[in-house]
């Protein structure tokens, strides 16, 4: 019976660019969606950019350009980073479009017109300069618990303690650096209390992995607190109706973007209805893939939101765990935080859904991906094993035979073999255990490797009384290599593509499996993909390593408390700096930085502005006229304030003692320095 399902991944955030985490889970996504589809299921495949809050608001004031403009370009950024994998959506959207305002709208008046929406005086941080209340992760000060500085306003990254923002030490504000005040004003909530009985069953009924439903049974059996869904203005996003200054937080509107994508998909469409996949009494499925982190919004708040709001809830959540590089957590300095623009200069996209597809297994685990071991199973299992089955056969048929296949299989007990693996592998496929799935692929592969070895076509070549086992063996190994190719093609896309270029077929489909290709003529042999190379992932690591940390989202990701090991440079490294001597012409205080005076710098042939943190040490205007020494090739830095165009070196212990060139050292500006 054919399956009508609405598919989705998370919604990135608009404020940062897509690295290899987020691509795990689309790749994850994309595969379980061309697999239903090629089994002739139909399937609507959408997304969007998570566009609201404050940070999209800051960056955009950083960046002096409107939000919309901001978010607009990310989108386009995000959605060659996903094309650039070979993602299949059917429509890639925005949170901030006129249809998830109608439809956040519309869940919202409907659950206040069932009495779940209540409002609260609540007390919250307030930034006195930016004149904006702070969310936790925008609070840093010492942990209540350990003394720890530098720690955010949720919880301590050196003890884990968790507390609220108002609980810190010495807090300050992460935008201006100010000291936060306590205000109260009213937000809105929505009533979830009332849907712990609901949430209880629905969470057992199968809608989500078994240790899934076990957290979160946790979070239900110690009780569910009602859910601020307002955040006061100023904010980016949609005002609660029937108030000026009160817009719905993020976490609301992000789910309904998943339908708003949806209605904009089903209105340029015009052949699915959107109600025969919301509606409450639908029989079409809805399957949402998420991170572990988010696990409480959507099966919690979201299947209650739905409900109150007269949809129906998702048929199923499948949640992944986070990935690790190399066994430690992405890390900007050690060139493993790895953006998806970066890996596409490098390599190709398939050696990584490949990857990805080996490490999944269905459950909500971290993965580690181990930079040697994904070279290597690339090429000893996709290139040494599968595609070599084609390359070593399709040479005789086409040069021998014209490119004929024969018109009966060798051997049909071994053919009957790559048949019913079929149900097995179909079956992992479907509960997204696609490491099972390779790993029953990888046993066929195997086979038809080792058929391919007792049987010696090379050696049949030269017999021209064998010619006819030739071509039987020849065309069975290559029959052999399609099923491999169709069981591989919701991983491997364009593999299939050149596959069926290589088989001149029409595109494969999962039924394809069970007919074998007789009498056919087949085309040239290309090879589908080549060998990697650990070189051109260095090189991946190493250009990653030297993209600066740009915004507050993509820092945070990293802990400020990650201990690096003790490394040298060598004397190559040492001679890309290039230092130079520069005279400082203006230097002016920096609003709302402590530590900091704008300089600008002429370092010869033209001038420079460059941020630097001495403002203890020297007055301003004590600065113009002086020489220092600056790192004239780092990477343009982006800053709160502005971009920093090269560093300022200075010799002393910090603080007050820092100490820059005196104007009569007999340097001049544009020297090198070495
Ligand atoms: N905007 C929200 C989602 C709203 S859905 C209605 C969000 N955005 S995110 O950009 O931070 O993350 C998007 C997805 O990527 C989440 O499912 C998250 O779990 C996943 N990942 C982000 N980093 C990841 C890894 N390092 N590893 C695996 N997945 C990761 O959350
Ligand atoms: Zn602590």
């Amino acid at each position: 019976m054919s399956r009508r399902i609405l598919v989705t991944s998370a919604l990135p955030n608009a404020n940062g660019p897509i690295h290899l985490g987020h691509m795990l889970e689309h790749v994850q996504t994309d595969i379980w969606v061309r697999f239903q589809r090629m089994r002739g299921h139909e399937v609507i495949y959408v997304c969007a950019d998570d566009t609201h809050g404050t940070a999209t608001m800051i960056r955009a004031e950083e960046e002096g350009v409107d939000p919309e403009t901001l978010i607009e370009k990310m989108r386009l950024d995000h959605l060659q980073d996903f094309n650039g994998f070979n993602i299949s959506y059917d429509n890639y959207y925005s949170t901030h479009s006129d249809e998830n305002r109608y439809f956040s709208e519309l869940i919202y008046n409907r659950l206040k017109d069932k009495d779940l929406i209540f409002t609260r005086s609540v007390e919250q941080l307030y930034d006195p300069e930016k004149n904006l209340f702070l969310a936790d992760r925008f609070v840093v000060g010492e942990c209540p618990k350990c003394g720890e500085p530098g720690q955010y306003g949720d919880n301590c990254e050196k003890c884990a303690a968790t507390y609220d923002a108002t609980d810190l030490k010495n807090p300050r504000s992460v935008y201006s650096g100010a000291k936060p005040e306590l205000r109260a004003s009213d937000h809105y909530f929505f009533d979830l209390p009332q849907y712990t009985d609901f949430l209880k069953q629905w969470t057992r009924s199968g809608a989500v992995q078994p240790e899934v439903a076990n957290k979160l049974s946790e979070w239900l059996d110690a009780g569910l607190k009602a859910w601020d869904i307002s955040r006061d203005a100023p904010y980016f996003g949609f005002v609660i109706p029937g108030t000026t200054d009160k817009y719905f937080y993020v976490w609301m509107d992000a789910p309904i973007g998943y339908m708003a994508s949806f209605k904009n998909y089903c209105d340029s469409s015009n052949e699915v209805v959107f109600d025969d996949f919301w509606s409450p009494d639908s029989s079409c499925e809805v399957h949402h893939f998420i991170g572990k982190d988010i696990i409480n919004f959507h099966a919690l708040f979201w299947p209650a939101v739905l409900d109150g709001s007269g949809f129906r809830p998702p048929t199923r959540i499948h949640t992944h765990g986070f990935i690790t590089v190399n066994g430690t957590k992405m890390s900007k300095s050690r060139g493993t935080f790895i953006n998806a623009a970066d890996y596409l200069k490098f390599l190709d996209p398939e050696y990584l859904r490949y990857y990805y597809a080996t490490k999944l297994n269905g459950s909500s685990d971290d993965l580690d991906i181990n930079l040697e071991d994904f070279v290597q199973r690339v090429n000893s299992d996709l290139v040494g094993k599968v595609i070599n089955i084609a390359s070593r056969c399709a040479g005789f048929i086409n040069k021998q035979f014209d490119g004929l296949l024969s018109d009966r299989l060798h051997d049909e007990d071994l053919w009957q073999q790559f048949i019913t693996a079929e149900k097995t592998i179909a079956d992992f496929y479907e509960v997204d255990d696609t490491s099972k799935a390779v790993r029953e692929i990888t046993r066929l592969a195997d086979l038809a490797n080792q058929y391919i070895a007792q049987h010696e076509p090379w050696k049949l070549n030269k017999d021209a009384e064998r010619r006819e086992d030739l071509q039987l063996i020849c065309s069975q190994a290559i029959n052999m290599f399609r099923s491999l190719a169709i069981y591989l093609k919701p991983i491997l896309p364009e593999m299939a593509k050149k596959s069926e270029a290589f088989l001149n077929v029409a595109e494969l489909k999962w039924s394809d499996h069970s007919t074998p290709l007789l009498g056919h003529n087949i085309g040239a042999f290309k090879s589908m993909l080549t060998r990697m190379e650990m070189k051109t992932v260095d090189q991946l690591v190493a250009a990653s390593a030297e993209d600066s940390p740009s915004d507050a989202k993509a820092d945070s990701e990293v802990p400020a408390t990650e201990v690096e090991e003790d490394k040298h440079i060598t004397i190559d490294d040492f001679t890309k700096v290039q230092l130079k001597v520069a005279k400082v012409i203006a230097a002016t205080p920096v609003e709302g930085a402590d530590k900091l005076l704008q300089l600008t710098l002429d370092v010869g042939d033209h001038q420079r502005q460059v941020f630097s943190g001495i403002k203890a040490a020297y007055k301003a205007e004590d600065l113009v006229g002086r020489l220092t020494v600056v790192v004239a090739n780092l990477a343009p830095r982006k800053m709160r304030f502005g971009v920093s165009e090269g560093m300022v070196l200075a010799a002393g212990p910090g603080g007050e003692d820092i100490f820059l060139l005196s104007p009569d050292s007999g340097a001049t500006p544009g020297m090198d320095v070495s």
